[in-house]
């Protein structure tokens, strides 16, 4: 077969002849569709990571983000089979027993083996990979898209769910390149207000085209000033190569922010301690606050956002009924009111705010759906129950139907997989 073969560090690779590799029993043979080119290729390449030098094997068959079908599977294969189309990321194999895998950590297995590193890679007509290890592509993934999550998008997708970034939240991209286009659009679907910065504006317009709420060249806007005028970032997420972008993106990290470090630039970086002392500080989700209503209000934001890029969508806010009735205090009944009228509030907010988007956003407050103790409710307290409603009357199926739901009650450790119940305040009937 042929295959683009690194010889030495800093060589040009070589399109040679090389034999098609043999699949051992537990291991796939795969004809490959496409392989994504990543920039730890050419670190790779270059032998520029010293750490990382000893273990590269030589001759070398670069490139981790293949997609391709699999034509040959050892004698003990299980899960996959001839003609399945299957993606073969960095992680090429794990033990599946170091501490750090039973941690479910397996991305820093000691044992690990690393697709064309340590063992050879997609830039050929072939590849074999322990079948275990394979991912299955869904049909309407095209390959060419699929390729790049094997790496670049499993890695920010990784950073920016361990930051705990929350919708409202403002994250800096540094880097617009393989990593940071899909961390933009990742950035985006969490609900966080994106700003991109690169050094090329043809990657900026990506960006911008990409969801990037504003684009900053690190070239020749004053990126630090910027960003710190506005407050600093929640989280900066570097993807790119370059050692100025992290000596750039430390600087805007807001105190109590996180740098998120995923560009492998060869340098060593270095920040002052006694700055990093306020910088590593991670915020965790404030218990104090009523986290149902925020928790309703931060889902609805979400879901909005996806909605109004298709151009519509139906979101239904509920809250609780009985808990009104299970107010044990005066205190506590202004806190249930409180938090109902808080979720009509924002539900009116928000509805007014979409609607132009084809976008319905209702509150059923109380929230009503049939369940056992409701059925004993309408039976008994219908009259007194409608009074409280505004619309004055009970949601039914119809109102469910294609709809995101959010329970704003306690009553949301009742939701049970696609039926959602709602029957909180038992003690208050
Ligand atoms: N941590 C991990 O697990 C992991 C995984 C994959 C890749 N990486 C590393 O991530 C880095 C990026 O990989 P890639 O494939 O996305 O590279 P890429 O070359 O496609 O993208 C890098 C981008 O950074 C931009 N850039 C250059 N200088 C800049 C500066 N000063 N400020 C802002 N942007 C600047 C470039 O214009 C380019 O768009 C590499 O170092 C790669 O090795 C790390
Ligand atoms: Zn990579
Ligand atoms: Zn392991």
């Amino acid at each position: 077969m042929k295959a683009a073969v690194l010889r030495d560090f800093m060589t040009p690779l070589a399109v040679q002849d090389v034999s098609i590799p043999k699949p051992t029993e537990s291991e796939v043979l795969i004809k490959v569709e496409v392989c994504g080119v990543c920039h730890s290729d050419l670190h790779v390449a270059d032998g520029d990571w010293s750490q990382l030098a000893g273990i590269v094997k030589k001759p070398l068959i670069l490139g981790h983000e293949v997609v391709g079908t699999i034509v040959e599977v050892g004698s003990a294969v299980q899960g996959v089979k001839i003609g399945d189309r299957v993606g073969v990321p960095w992680i090429h194999w794990t033990c599946g027993k170091c501490e750090f895998c039973r941690e479910g950590n397996e991305n820093l297995c000691i044992r690990q083996q690393i697709t064309g590193v340590t063992v050879d890679g997609g830039y050929a007509e072939f590849v074999k990979a322990p079948a275990t290890h394979v991912a299955s592509i869904p049909d309407n993934l095209a390959s060419e898209q699929a390729a790049p999550l094997l790496c670049a998008g499993v890695t920010v997708h990784r950073a920016l769910k361990q930051s705990r970034i929350t919708t409202g939240q403002r994250l800096a991209v540094f880097g617009v390149g393989g990593l940071g286009h899909l961390a933009v659009q990742i950035g985006c679907e969490l609900g966080a207000d994106v700003t991109a910065i690169d050094i090329s504006e043809e990657k900026l317009a990506l960006a911008k085209s990409l969801g990037a709420s504003r684009t900053l060249n690190a070239a020749s806007d004053k990126v630090v000033q910027q960003l710190r005028s506005q407050g600093g970032v929640h989280v900066a997420l570097v993807t790119s190569a370059a050692k100025a972008a992290y000596d750039m993106a430390f600087y805007c990290v807001r105190p109590t922010g996180v740098l998120l470090a995923v560009g492998l630039p060869a340098q060593d970086i270095c920040f002052p301690p006694i700055l990093m002392a306020a910088g590593e500080i991670r915020i965790q989700w404030n218990k104090v606050m009523d986290t149902n209503l925020t928790g309703t209000f931060l889902f609805s934001q979400a879901v909005g956002k996806a909605m109004i890029r298709q151009e519509h969508g139906k979101i239904i806010n509920m809250s609780s009924v009985a808990g009104l009735g299970g107010a044990s205090s005066d205190l506590q009944a202004i806190g249930y009111h409180a938090s109902k009228g808080g979720v009509i509030a924002f539900t009116k907010d928000l509805a007014c705010k979409w609607a132009a988007h084809n976008i319905q956003v209702n509150a059923i407050a109380p929230g009503w759906f049939p369940t056992h103790m409701s059925s004993w409710i309408l039976e008994h307290r219908k009259e007194s129950l409608l009074a409280k409603i505004p619309l004055h009357r009970f949601g039914g199926d119809h109102d469910l139907k294609g709809a995101a739901i959010f329970l704003a009650s306690d009553a949301s450790a009742y939701v049970t997989g696609h039926v959602l119940v709602v029957d909180g305040g038992q003690t208050a009937w």
